[in-house]
């Protein structure tokens, strides 16, 4: 469809030609001399019309929502003048070379513009509509962009785990990662008492002189009542990753300038719009940097997101502000021309406590930490456009964050966007062993586990920052859609990790 179609001259070029396409019905009418379908195939937002001849062999099933159809016909111009504005080329179907049925009486998502809410329901289906498809589109030109824009950078892109054992943002927040015992293991424990050790998988060492695999747990089988036990496969708990930050500042600290870009995993209990329990996360780490090369880098980025969309997927942002947010095409506009603001937390809390006009629900004070309403009143009423906030209090941040001069600070920086709030997590790292040493310290968090991660400051250790965009919040911003689990395709929250 989009080689006919969505060509610059509309399909005009290729009247007269015998084609081939293949595509899901969107709406069909029907008269007793004419069929007509419009046809998409994802591939755009634009369908092409095909007009069928009621007597052809298949004909009367094509119409419903939802069917598939390849069919092979001739390109022609719409009869008269009127319908040549919708569309410049119809098809004139002469045969059907497959049609894929769909039960009317039964397929979901048969109605046009269901809400998004009831959309959630069928995850699988859902990207047969105007809006998830074009989402998806936008959300794959974003990644595209990012790959593009770190490599014309020369940023490496390395790949970080997705299991480990450290938390990178000490916050407990993690989902532990455990295997299902096998038959005879589960035999074995099922004989003993409960005191078994099994033995990590990989040591051929007896189980006492081998790191115990510990025993987690013995969860109820829904089906049949049996028993599952689920134990650690690794020598020591593993959990699936909350950021690849800490992985990735080691190739920083050897290759440069690098970033990850992968999925990250958050146990939070947060049942708000913009938070998942799995979602991507672009991370880039400069060595020889410091913040204000940060919050450098993280303008230019977003920028170049903003413009890449003008540029490469104009159709579908204009389809989406027009359902979802007018102001959205506008905006990518002013974010990709205009400077953000960049602002100290001290002055930002200064310029939130003169409001007189809002009452927050969280008081402002030095030392909290900015919620959702804080940070949307500054980019939506007072500045009108992102916002970079740096050096936060150290109590409120993570550990790695290099700590001021003044001591109570850390070189954190956060960008915020008017519709999300928080779009980028930043800092210049703390790269002074003591220093590090004695903030582990104080958040009392052990050091062992972070050995590893002390050694790149005990060899060579360099200046140098880096950031997390979360992904899903750059499409809600780009986008302007409301609700987070309806920009990535197969959302996982509390409560839900189905499909
Ligand atoms: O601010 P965060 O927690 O920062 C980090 O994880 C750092 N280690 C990143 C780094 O410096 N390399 O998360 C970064 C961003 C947030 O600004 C937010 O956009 C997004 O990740 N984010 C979430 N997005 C969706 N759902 C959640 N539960 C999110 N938590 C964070
Ligand atoms: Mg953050």
């Amino acid at each position: 469809v989009k080689n006919v179609v969505g060509r610059e001259d509309g399909g005009v070029g290729l009247l007269g030609q015998r084609i081939t396409v293949g595509g899901w019905v969107k709406t069909g009418r029907s008269s007793a001399s004419v069929i007509f379908v419009e046809l998409n195939d994802g591939s755009g937002p634009l369908n092409l019309q095909v007009v069928v001849d009621p007597n052809l062999e298949g004909a009367s099933q094509v119409t419903l929502t939802g069917t598939c159809i390849v069919a092979e016909g001739v390109l022609k111009e719409p009869p008269t003048e009127e319908l040549k504005v919708k569309q410049k080329v119809e098809l004139h179907v002469e045969k059907f070379v497959h049609v894929g049925l769909v039960d009317s009486k039964t397929y979901p998502i048969a109605k046009t513009r269901l809400k998004l809410e009831t959309l959630r329901e069928h995850l699988h289906l859902r990207p047969r509509t105007n809006t998830i498809s074009a989402l998806a589109r936008v959300r794959n030109a974003l990644a595209f962009a990012s790959h593009t824009f770190f490599n014309q950078h020369k940023f490496l892109y390395v790949h970080t785990p997705i299991i480990t054992t450290s938390d990178c943002e000490g916050a407990g927040e993690m989902f532990q990662v455990t295997t299902l015992l096998n038959d005879a293991e589960k035999a074995k424990h099922e004989t003993s008492d409960s005191s078994i050790v099994l033995p990590v998988p990989g040591e051929s060492k007896p189980a006492e002189i081998a790191k115990p695999r510990k025993l987690i747990a013995g969860i109820p089988h829904k089906d049949d009542g049996k028993i599952d036990y689920t134990a650690d496969f690794f020598a020591r708990q593993a959990f699936l990753t909350v950021s690849g930050q800490l992985q990735v500042e080691g190739y920083a600290c050897a290759l440069g300038s690098v970033y990850t870009f992968g999925p990250t995993f958050r146990a939070e209990n947060s049942h708000t719009t913009r938070h998942l329990a799995e979602f991507w996360m672009i991370e880039p780490e400069i060595a020889f940097a410091d913040i204000e090369d940060d919050m450098n880098c993280a303008e230019d980025y977003i920028k170049f997101l903003c413009q890449w969309l003008l540029d490469h997927c104009f159709d579908d942002m204009e389809f989406l502000a027009k359902m979802y947010d007018k102001g959205a095409v506008e905006r990518l506009r002013m974010v990709a021309t205009t400077p953000f603001v960049r602002i100290t937390y001290t002055e930002a809390v200064e310029t939130l406590r003169k409001v007189k006009k809002k009452k927050f629900e969280k008081k402002v004070e030095w030392g909290i930490d900015l919620a959702s309403e804080h940070e949307r009143y500054l980019t939506e009423e007072i500045y009108k456009k992102p916002v970079i906030v740096y050096n936060y209090p150290k109590d409120i941040k993570a550990f790695y964050m290099r700590l001021n001069d003044d001591g109570k600070t850390v070189a954190a920086m956060d960008v915020l966007v008017p519709k999300v709030g928080e779009l980028v997590g930043g800092s210049q790292r703390e790269e002074r062993l003591e220093v590090l040493v004695q903030r582990l310290k104080e958040m009392n968090l052990p050091q062992e586990p972070y050995e590893w991660y002390l050694d790149l400051r005990r060899y060579g250790t360099v200046k140098h920052a880096g950031f997390g965009l979360g992904f899903e919040r750059m499409i809600l911003f780009a986008t302007g859609i409301e609700n987070i689990r309806d920009v990535i395709p197969y959302p996982r929250y509390p409560g839900r990790a189905d499909f």
